[in-house]
């Protein structure tokens, strides 16, 4: 039994009156006319504690969403005993049975409920409907189809038998749970880092971001639609460390399937390891964590595609992207021209509500993440080392607006040259156009993070030099275009270094570390 091999789910256009328009506006106007009540789902059944926290749109604070039901450790302890009840039956589910579910789930996702994907996101996470397209419809169609093509590849993978012996692999799931903590930012991932670990055997506790429970609630319901079994994926809603206080002190705990920050992912990884002899297995630890990711032109670029990698690698998704454009270094001979024309298309972008669908910028997350963002403009302004050449500008009454800002500065160390901002902030930094080796050299050693950048060039020299020096620079590499925008099955997505364990999402590399193989050598 083989899955064929999948094709991109294509994105759709929402041009005015087409079909997928209208659904999507009666979609959003149907979630704001109730205020939901989102339960946990543990064991198959929704579980709600009385402990409410509020969901708002972030570009309209005044409007409630609805609410979820948090839990403490009890529940994060109910969902690994019934992970853990689940696991031998799933584990043992023929595996094209186990992946008829989630694409099952894709399908449905790509059909009926395309416009509930979409609209949470939209909503939840103040993405524009061309975003959330990409991420809630496509991306995570896209994983889940990807995945099981992928895995159905990696199970038939088998050793050679010499006459008399035969030799087989057995792909076993991880002997335990797997712990999936997901972020705010792509509901793709919040879809992609439970199934992944499910698709292979294992049974799951899911924890999302609590900005991102508007949209993981329509997720799990998908999926319980599709087919899934009870105990499979618990869906828990508490904070991180009540988690991690639970998961990393149970000795089934077997992998942790992680986006988020670097700081996070390395204080999880100190405690794990403290608790290491209490594990029955070694735990596999899977991270993609923050980045840094620059864009560097050389002399011979043509500025305007120069600039236009910049204005969307930094200003699309507001720039909360892991992979958004953050820093650029543009060769002295072209930059005039290049910051003309950046400036020209990033004043024209018009920002505000992600209902009026001529927005292109929306509101950043939160508040937490509004101040940080703001606070790293205004120190700009105050710097000796920097100007503004377009945005600066903040407001959060009605919601977290912040507009698109690019940062020129003389100094390449300049601290938004080197740490993740992720918000809509661009950092750029001329470099005299007859030093492009050594600004390759600045390039690497300005930030530890490494997971995605771009070379802008017409010269195949410098291209090649570029994709030489910056080897170890970024995960993902992009030659002559933004540094964003992987697409599952043709650009498997990871970094290095400070960004994370590079177990490309999307892969066989990342669902090989959800495998345990047993080698069986029977001797006939
Ligand atoms: N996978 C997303 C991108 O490549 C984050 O932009």
């Amino acid at each position: 039994f083989e899955f064929a091999a999948p094709k991109n789910e294509p994105v759709l256009n929402y041009a005015p009156g087409s079909a997928e328009k209208v659904a999507l506006k009666k979609q959003l106007a149907a979630f704001k006319a109730v205020e939901m009540d989102i339960p946990m789902y543990i064991n198959g059944e929704e579980v709600r504690t009385g402990k409410t926290v509020n969901i708002h749109p972030p570009h309209e604070r005044k409007h409630k969403l609805g609410h979820f039901h948090q839990g403490d450790s009890s529940h994060v302890q109910k969902a690994i005993d019934a992970a853990l009840a689940a696991r031998e039956k799933w584990a043992d589910t023929p595996w094209e049975q186990r992946a008829a579910i989630f694409m099952r789930a894709a399908e449905m996702m790509a059909t009926k409920y395309r416009a509930h994907m979409n609209a949470a996101t939209m909503l939840g996470q103040s993405k524009n409907a061309y975003q959330a397209e990409i991420d809630s419809a496509c991306e995570l169609i896209d994983f889940l189809r990807y995945n099981v093509h992928y895995l159905g590849q990696i199970y038939q993978q088998q050793p050679y038998s010499p006459q008399g012996i035969h030799n087989r692999v057995e792909y076993r799931p991880l002997e335990g749970f797997v712990l999936a903590v997901t972020p705010f930012n792509f509901t793709a991932i919040a879809g992609n880092l439970p199934t992944s670990a499910a698709m292979c055997g294992n049974v799951v506790v899911w924890k999302p971001a609590n900005t991102q429970v508007y949209a993981a609630n329509v997720i799990m319901k998908i999926l319980i639609e599709a087919g899934l079994p009870a105990g499979v994926i618990n869906l828990v809603y508490t904070d991180g460390p009540t988690v991690g206080d639970v998961c990393f002190n149970h000795a089934d705990f077997a992998g942790i399937h992680f986006t988020g920050s670097t700081g996070v992912f390395q204080t999880m990884w100190k405690t794990i390891g403290t608790n290491i002899s209490k594990y029955k297995t070694y735990p596999r630890i899977v991270g993609e964590t923050g980045g840094k990711d620059f864009v560097i032109a050389h002399k011979s670029a043509d500025p305007a595609v120069v600039a236009t990698a910049l204005a969307r690698g930094a200003f699309e998704f507001q720039g909360q992207k892991c992979s958004a454009a953050s820093r650029a270094y543009v060769p002295s001979n072209i930059a005039d021209e290049v910051k003309a024309n950046l400036v020209k298309q990033v004043s024209s972008m018009k920002m505000g509500t992600t209902e009026d669908f001529t927005n292109f910028i929306n509101a950043v997350i939160d508040e937490k993440s509004f101040d940080k963002i703001a606070s790293y403009i205004d120190n700009a302004k105050k710097s000796d080392a920097t100007s503004i050449l377009v945005g600066g500008t903040y407001d959060k009454t009605e919601g977290f607006f912040i507009a698109p800002t690019v940062i020129e500065t003389k100094d390449p160390k300049y601290v938004t040259m080197c740490e993740e901002i992720f918000g809509p902030v661009l950092t750029l930094y001329v470099y005299d156009a007859e030093k492009f080796e050594e600004t390759l050299a600045l390039v690497d050693s300005t930030s530890e993070y490494a997971l995605t950048g771009s070379i802008i060039s017409t010269d195949r020299y410098a291209i090649e030099l570029a994709t030489k020096r910056l080897t170890n620079s970024a995960g993902n590499f992009y030659i002559n275009d933004k540094p964003t925008g992987a697409v599952v099955g043709q650009q498997p997505f990871g970094g290095a270094r400070a960004s994370g364990t590079n177990d490309k999402a999307g892969s066989a590399m990342n669902l090989y570390r959800w495998l345990s193989a047993r080698t069986i050598k029977e001797t006939m």
